[in-house]
């Protein structure tokens, strides 16, 4: 496990992590799903979390196998109308809109000389940095149409340390889906998990308010 002087830099996940948009993500699918009359669960509520678009439509027509009624056409119409629900939605976001205790800390890591960069599979994700306000805290935001795989498999937490001149080791990376969580461990780098579904994180915390250098430090010494 590391301490906290080998960390050179932090990546952060965008949705659930940064900002409260993971009830956009859900909503809009919800609406795709009712239009299709597949009954929402839990599981795929806690499932699309942190996985692209294409897996997150994989996902749901597979709960009711019905993946293989679709053309490749029809699937892809799916996805835009979904990403124009949830593009409707974001035209509300603002800078209150970042969740509680991240302004703060993205402050704190930038005055402790932590670069720091965004690792979302979101291809929405520098429309809404720009719309929180929080642009500038990173230095760049991970394309997910330039890496081959989405979460779980490692490539956009691997592209969020390249960016940071870093090696996985010295990153810390923000995750609040599990397979988000799975993709830091393997691209090799420090979990650090956020609320009920990051529980496999190597360091957990409840919600966004109780982050800060201290407890985050205070978590990885008490791992030790
Ligand atoms: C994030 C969210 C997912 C979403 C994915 C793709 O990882 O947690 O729920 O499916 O981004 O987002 P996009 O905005 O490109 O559809
Ligand atoms: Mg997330």
């Amino acid at each position: 496990m590391p301490q906290i002087t080998d960390i050179k830099g932090f990546a952060f996940d965008l949705d659930g992590v940064l900002a409260d948009t993971a009830r956009f993500h859900s909503q809009a699918w919800q609406q795709i799903a009712l239009k299709l009359a597949i009954p929402w669960t839990e599981r795929l509520e806690a499932g699309i979390k942190g996985i692209d678009r294409a897996a997150s439509i994989a996902l749901i027509l597979n709960s009711v196998h019905r993946y293989d009624e679709f053309t490749a056409a029809e699937i892809n119409q799916l996805m835009q109308e979904k990403n124009q629900i949830y593009n409707e939605y974001i035209t509300t976001l603002t800078p209150k809109d970042v969740l509680p205790g991240i302004y703060q800390l993205l402050v704190e890591l930038k005055q402790h000389g932590f670069p720091m960069s965004v690792a979302s599979a979101s291809r929405n994700a520098p429309a809404i940095i720009a719309r929180l306000g929080i642009a500038d805290f990173f230095t760049g935001i991970v394309d997910p149409a330039k890496v081959s795989a989405g979460k779980p498999a490692p490539d956009i937490f691997l592209e969020a340390a390249q960016i940071l001149e870093l090696q996985p080791a010295q990153v810390i990376g923000v995750e609040d889906s599990s397979a988000g969580v799975a993709s830091i461990h393997a691209a090799g780098e420090t979990s650090l998990g956020i609320g009920p579904e990051a529980f496999q994180a190597q360091i957990h915390f409840d919600n966004t308010a109780e982050l800060s250098l201290t407890s985050i430090e205070a978590k990885l010494k008490s791992l030790h």
